[in-house]
């Protein structure tokens, strides 16, 4: 199969008959602990997959400095094309996947950048709705294109906060600042240890093979139910106790059985319970790859399901049969990564276990009547880049 990077030079050659001037891709991502972390301004580290959405595009020139400038988009997932004016960039105004693409132009232009009309042609080998931040791939690997088309003089490093922007204010999801960056930032053979509040990052090595190990990802592919709705509860669950606790986010929650008492109901404590003992987790799990024992990080992934199963609420059945199952086989943990309802499992498992593991967790979910999932291993890849061999 033809990386995405070469599917989109492709279809935008044919498509605009002429090469585009520039590729770029991003990643999709996991992340290995710190789960609804980052918008309590805690820690996550997640790490970037092979899998990337790629954007071909090209600049075009309008003839009159009056023309509203226009924006017209392929996808070859859709397999559709979506032309939009800078007149229609209000949110709102456009909808379906093109909303991703617009809301990056959008964002953009609020930040002060003058985005050129341009062409573009998408392709993505990231699995969409897995909880694998299809959408924050397509966002950087867009924004960054359209930056160099721009000629902008804006530093990657911020461009996770503008790709942020266009999902929250344009696309109307309320999410945090993990999947952007992890998709612009992140390096091949690590995890990103990123403190959400002061943005600060830590490439940590995460080189498993070397510890003869693997991260075996379950795509449980169970239907996302729910998932803005209660995401967004989540969220605002949260900055009420934050208030209630008068600290500016839960990261500062310092003394847990203090906080517990001081909160008025179960629900409310249960889910700074998750947030703060998910804090420290990912302190841990940094400690321990930096101390090159990435088998000792089992025991915190299984320890981060649970406190997301009991705790934070966000798991179901599916997710929960792959992680018993998983560790019944043999896993040295396992935990459901990204934002729940759904989406994909990882485990931590001996290198020549994989194949052992994943038909375990296939044979559980027969047994269960749930549709079968997919299973692949994971590499920690590169973030958002210019491809330049296609
Ligand atoms: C989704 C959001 C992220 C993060 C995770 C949960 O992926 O986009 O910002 O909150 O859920 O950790």
């Amino acid at each position: 199969m033809t990386s995405a990077a070469e599917r989109a030079y492709r279809t935008f050659t044919d498509r605009y008959a002429s090469p585009p001037d520039t590729v770029w891709s991003a990643p999709g991502r996991v992340n290995l602990i710190g789960e609804h972390t980052d918008y309590n301004e805690g820690f996550v580290l997640p790490f970037a997959l092979p899998a990337r959405t790629a954007v071909a595009a090209s600049a075009v020139l309008t003839t009159s400095t009056e023309d509203s400038p226009f924006w017209t988009v392929w996808s070859e997932y859709a397999d559709e094309e979506v032309t939009f004016t800078a007149d229609q960039l209000s949110p709102g105004a456009v909808t379906g996947w093109a909303t991703y693409v617009a809301g990056v132009v959008w964002a953009l232009r609020e930040a002060g950048v003058a985005v050129p009309s341009a062409r573009l042609a998408l392709a993505t080998d990231v699995p969409l709705g897995a909880g694998l931040s299809s959408s924050a791939a397509l966002e950087c690997a867009v924004l960054a294109a359209l930056v160099e088309l721009a000629n902008a003089d804006l530093p990657r490093t911020d461009w996770p906060r503008i790709a942020q922007r266009a999902e929250n204010a344009y696309v109307g999801v309320p999410c945090g600042i993990m999947d952007q960056t992890a998709s612009t930032l992140c390096q091949a053979g690590h995890a990103l240890f990123l403190d959400c509040r002061s943005g600060e990052m830590t490439q940590v090595p995460f080189d498993l093979a070397s510890q003869g190990l693997a991260i075996l990802v379950v795509d449980t592919r169970a239907p996302h139910r729910l998932v803005s709705g209660e995401y967004a509860a989540r969220r605002a669950t949260c900055e009420q106790a934050a208030r209630t606790l008068g600290i500016p986010a839960l990261r500062d929650v310092t003394d847990l059985d203090d906080a517990l008492a001081r909160l008025p109901d179960e629900v409310s404590r249960r889910r700074v319970r998750h947030v703060v003992t998910e804090n420290e987790r990912v302190r841990q799990t940094v400690a321990l790859l930096n101390a090159k024992d990435a088998r000792g990080i089992g025991p915190l992934m299984t320890a981060s399901h649970a406190s997301m199963r009991d705790d934070y609420e966000i798991t179901v059945p599916e997710v929960d049969t792959a992680v018993e199952s998983a560790l019944q086989a043999g896993a040295y943990g396992a935990r459901m990564t990204g934002g729940g309802f759904g989406g994909c499992v990882l485990a931590l498992v001996d290198a020549d276990a994989t194949d052992r593991v994943a038909h375990a967790v296939t044979a559980a979910f027969e047994k269960a009547g749930f549709r079968a999932p997919a299973s692949f291993v994971a590499v920690p890849a590169a973030g958002v880049a210019r491809a330049t061999d296609v």
